[in-house]
């Protein structure tokens, strides 16, 4: 295989790239409390924070921008957008959405009650902690191989059907929905098999449970399923796309990540009493149904831009960045988790600095370790984001302590990730020396994205 990856595009409008020097990125450091989240960008080199909203749109999506039709009600390009989701999910009704996080407080907010419980192979931090606020519980049943960083299996975001059978038995009338995030961001970003999606799909409809895929990354999914499932290869990602969609009952959908747009999002479902109470709270916060918290020029961005993201050359080249990345990395002497998944790489900070024990966060003391060295930003994935107090008030980690350098779409060209490569061998040089940090401020939800810390 050729060793140079020839990004399938070329580049009409550039944006500078800061390099501050390593005393300023130190006082940066210390002003966002060891926090990455509380950096301002411009002091960011190499900004692998998340794939999330970051992507470079393409002439086609700026252009549709300037066509939008911004009127309040029955917008042409609300009609546009909709047209592009119903005809690659199948879902009889398309409600658009600020972002995921707003489709997920929207469904579940109408659907999950207090003693209710939500089975996932793994739920993303959003969508956990939207359940969690409404009272229900939110489980993972991810395959074992899915918890195991070193597995090579071919599909680890897969759910264990043998227990979610066994769940939906034990919790009746207790579930009032099951979801598999596609691809599973939350155990890195592995893609879930077309099968594993038919069998949950069966289960699911043979105990009477709605299904619903958290289906941000789902062209990234199919092209996995085309690469490596059994079969598949002979498939259009799209025609692959519109067979997974076509086995749930609805999705979730934040456009920032496949939909190749800045903003944006959708809740599909088929039940037609749901939809009328999901457009209704949707009015309350979010917007009128035919924009829902957009501008039209966003549901433009994303009408081009969901089908862009099913270009193959496009996702080959994607694909091949991640793992381009991901064997760099191992090479100076990080592990990540295997096989590199579609979106991001996943540093083990526990194995890379095996003297920070988990209760000084050796994730978040390598994500700082790397900005501290060329100016990365990265995500702490670990007992930061997980991590738990029991009542005796002792400390639970996480199951795994990650770092994701999630990647932007479309923004670095390979010779970026040839010098991100370098930066971490720079830090692998110095690892003994990458101290543990201490929580000097922890909120109640979503703890990763404002909490404080200092070096111990
Ligand atoms: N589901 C998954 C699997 C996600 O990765 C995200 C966001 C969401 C839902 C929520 O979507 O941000 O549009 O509200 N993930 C981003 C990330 C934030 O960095 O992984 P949103």
């Amino acid at each position: 295989m050729a060793r140079v990856i020839t990004e399938p595009f070329k580049i009409k409008v550039v944006e500078p790239l800061t390099v501050l020097s390593r005393a300023e990125r130190e006082r940066r450091l210390i002003d966002a409390h060891y926090n990455l989240f509380g950096l301002p960008a411009e002091a960011v080199t190499f900004d692998f924070l998340t794939d999330s909203g970051t992507t470079a749109m393409s002439a086609a999506q700026w252009g549709a921008m300037m066509c939008a039709d911004e009127s309040y009600a029955g917008s042409r390009s609300f009609y546009r957008f909709e047209k592009v989701v119903k005809e690659l999910t199948g879902f009889k009704h398309v409600v658009p959405t600020h972002q995921g996080r707003a489709a997920e407080r929207i469904l579940f907010a109408l659907t999950v009650k207090p003693g209710t419980t939500v089975p996932s192979n793994c739920h993303f931090d959003t969508t956990r902690a939207n359940i969690e606020y409404d009272g229900g519980a939110a489980v993972d049943l991810v395959i074992a191989e899915g918890r195991d960083p070193a597995s090579e299996h071919p599909f680890k975001g897969n759910v264990d059907l043998v227990k979610l059978e066994a769940f939906c038995r034990e919790n009746k009338g207790r579930v009032p929905f099951g979801m598999t995030t596609i691809t599973n961001n939350s155990g890195g970003g592995q893609p879930v098999s077309l099968e594993n999606l038919r069998g949950v799909s069966h289960i699911l409809r043979s105990h009477g449970i709605p299904f619903y895929l958290d289906a941000c990354r789902f062209a990234e999914n199919c092209w996995f399923i085309k690469q490596r499932e059994p079969g598949q290869f002979g498939r259009s990602v799209k025609e692959i796309a519109q067979e997974v969609f076509r086995l749930a009952d609805g999705a979730t959908f934040s456009g920032k990540k496949d939909g190749l747009a800045n903003i944006g999002g959708f809740l599909a479902v088929n039940d037609d009493g749901l939809a009328e109470e999901i457009r209704n709270l949707l009015i309350l916060t979010e917007g009128f149904p035919t924009y829902g918290g957009l501008a039209a020029r966003d549901m433009e961005a994303l009408a081009v831009g969901i089908e862009e993201a099913m270009d193959e050359s496009y996702l080959e080249y994607r694909v091949a960045t991640v793992r381009y990345l991901a064997e760099g990395l191992n090479a100076v002497g990080m592990a990540t988790i295997k096989p590199p998944g579609g979106h991001a790489v996943y540093i083990d900070a526990k194995g890379f600095l095996p003297h920070v024990p988990p209760a000084q966060f050796p994730g978040q003391a390598l994500a700082t370790a790397l900005y501290l060295e060329g100016g990365i930003r990265s995500c702490e994935i670990g007992s930061v984001m997980f991590g738990k107090t029991d009542e005796s008030g002792s400390f639970i980690p996480a199951a795994m302590e990650l770092v994701r350098l999630a990647l932007p779409r479309r923004c670095y060209t390979q010779s970026h990730v040839d010098r991100v490569i370098e930066i971490a061998a720079e830090v692998a040089a110095r690892k003994s020396a990458i101290r543990g940090l201490k929580l000097t401020h922890r909120p109640k939800y979503l703890p990763h994205f404002t909490a404080r810390f200092a070096p111990i």
